[in-house]
């Protein structure tokens, strides 16, 4: 079965149809369209309009910049080749669907598998005999097992294995990065059966350099992108724990940490927000899944609490240094600079810094927003904030958040221009230490 479907594939006689075009399946689309015939479906008529504007050239950048945020140069704008849709028919008669939708969290934390499930849905009701399923969304270890493959049967009315292949393949791109791109990040891939492989290899060897790596079962391969965010989410959360022990002991924590990398195994993480939508949404799909086996990951839980805790620290700075220098809560003007979830990235979902805007405007204070590259159509619909056009006057207190590569020419002189001489500079990635001489410094 798989050998046909490889040579229809490698023919152009089979299509491979991506479901989600958002900043995984967009440049995955792209890069596959150069080798097989692509047909992109997403539900967002507005994205699908978007993506056909800057395919035509019409439009180069977009305020949603896919593709590790570079907005796709015209050699990478996908062949005529690639058909683009927001009807679910663009799919229809495909052979191989990989899925590339959101996987968020809800108010409480818990899995959203809404967009998952309407694309599993919208799959099944086309899945043939010999096709092939790839799931690329990040979703808990068993989900692909125990999630999708029963609602694709259920749809199709086919049997896994018997009539059609599942694959799992997790998107590993690290947004902002120019180094770590799609193709340069070994793939790990996995299927439900070692005969969907070579199809599965076919496909994602084509575009990724690096090469693949198969996982034993898919399993492995759901657990591992959870582990590799887990990770991080764990280092940065003791980082931000020892950053808050150490103010309180009047410890200069960047001299800690510069110190303590002079170790060969010192591992460099920093304290900071550790937002977005991987690391802040990861861990608790492990955390969910893990209750089912009646076992608590009280490391992973807790290292999301401290990073969580990371927004109530820098609300209790500002309100302290408001407080010192006798400026009411109403009448303190504050600039916060670069609200994306980190820098260099266009994307603010989970932007913890914009909660901790919003916690401060809900206290009374005066907040602007200000950032060069934020996506401002997505501020305003996550959280109906908008990003002021100009810097207007002296604010208490001047936030820098995400640093993103425009704010590397900021000096002494732009911080001491925007605020008092009683001013209190936040620089939470700690740019500007050592620059700062007139003003109160504070970093994490
Ligand atoms: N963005 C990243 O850097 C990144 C990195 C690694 C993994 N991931 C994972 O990849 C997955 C996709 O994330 P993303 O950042 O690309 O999301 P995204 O929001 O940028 O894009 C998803 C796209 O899917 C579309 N969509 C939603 N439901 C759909 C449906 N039922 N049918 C068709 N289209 C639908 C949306 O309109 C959107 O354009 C998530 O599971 C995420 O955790 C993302």
């Amino acid at each position: 079965m798989s050998d046909s479907l490889i040579q229809g594939l490698r023919q152009g006689k089979q299509a491979i149809a991506i479901i989600g075009l958002g900043y995984t399946g967009w440049p995955l689309a792209v890069a596959l369209s150069d080798h097989f015939e692509v047909r992109g479906y997403d539900s967002s008529t507005a994205r699908i309009e978007l993506l056909n504007k800057e395919r035509a050239g019409k439009q180069k950048t977009s305020t949603r910049k896919p593709s590790n945020e570079q907005p796709p140069k015209a050699q990478d704008l996908p062949s005529a080749g690639l058909a683009l849709s927001c009807s679910e028919e663009i799919i229809r008669g495909a052979a191989c669907f990989i899925i590339a939708v959101p996987t968020p969290v809800h108010k409480n934390n818990a899995p959203d598998l809404h967009s998952l499930e309407t694309a599993l849905l919208t799959v099944g009701a086309v899945l043939k005999k010999g096709d092939l399923v790839v799931i690329e969304s990040t979703v808990y270890p068993g989900c692909t097992e125990e999630f999708c493959i029963p609602l694709l049967e259920k749809i199709s009315k086919l049997k896994v294995n018997i009539d059609f292949g599942v694959g799992y393949s997790p998107e590993r791109i690290n947004p902002g990065d120019t180094i770590h791109t799609l193709s340069s990040v070994t793939k790990l891939i996995s299927a439900s059966s070692t005969q969907w492989l070579p199809v599965i290899e076919c496909i994602y060897s084509s575009v990724i350099e690096a090469g693949l790596f198969v996982c034993s079962t898919i399993k492995v391969a759901e657990a591992a992108k959870m582990t590799e965010n887990i990770q991080r989410d764990v280092n940065i959360a003791l980082m931000n724990q020892l950053s808050a022990l150490y103010e309180k002991m009047q410890i200069d924590t960047s001299d800690v940490w510069q110190a303590a990398a002079t170790k060969w195994n010192f591992l460099p993480f920093r304290p900071g927000l550790a937002g977005g939508h991987c690391i802040s949404v990861d861990p608790y799909y492990l955390l969910h899944q893990a209750q089912q086996f009646s076992f608590s990951p009280t490391l992973v839980a807790e290292a999301r609490r401290v990073n969580e805790s990371v927004k109530s620290r820098i609300v209790n700075r500002v309100l302290a240094h408001l407080e010192s220098v006798g400026v009411s809560v109403p009448h303190a003007r504050l600039l916060i600079k670069g609200i994306s979830f980190k820098p260099n990235v266009a994307d603010v979902r989970n932007a913890k810094i914009v909660e901790v805007a919003l916690e401060l405007l809900q206290m009374g204070c005066q907040v602007e927003l200000s950032d060069p590259i934020a996506d401002t159509a997505g501020l305003q619909k996550e959280y109906g904030l908008s990003l002021i056009d100009e810097e207007k006057g002296l604010y208490d207190i001047v936030i820098v958040a995400a640093c993103h590569a425009d704010y590397n020419t900021l000096n002494e002189d732009y911080f001491c221009q925007r605020t008092p001489a009683l001013g209190l500079i936040a620089d939470l990635s700690g740019t500007f230490r050592n620059t700062i001489t007139k003003r109160t410094y504070w970093t994490l």
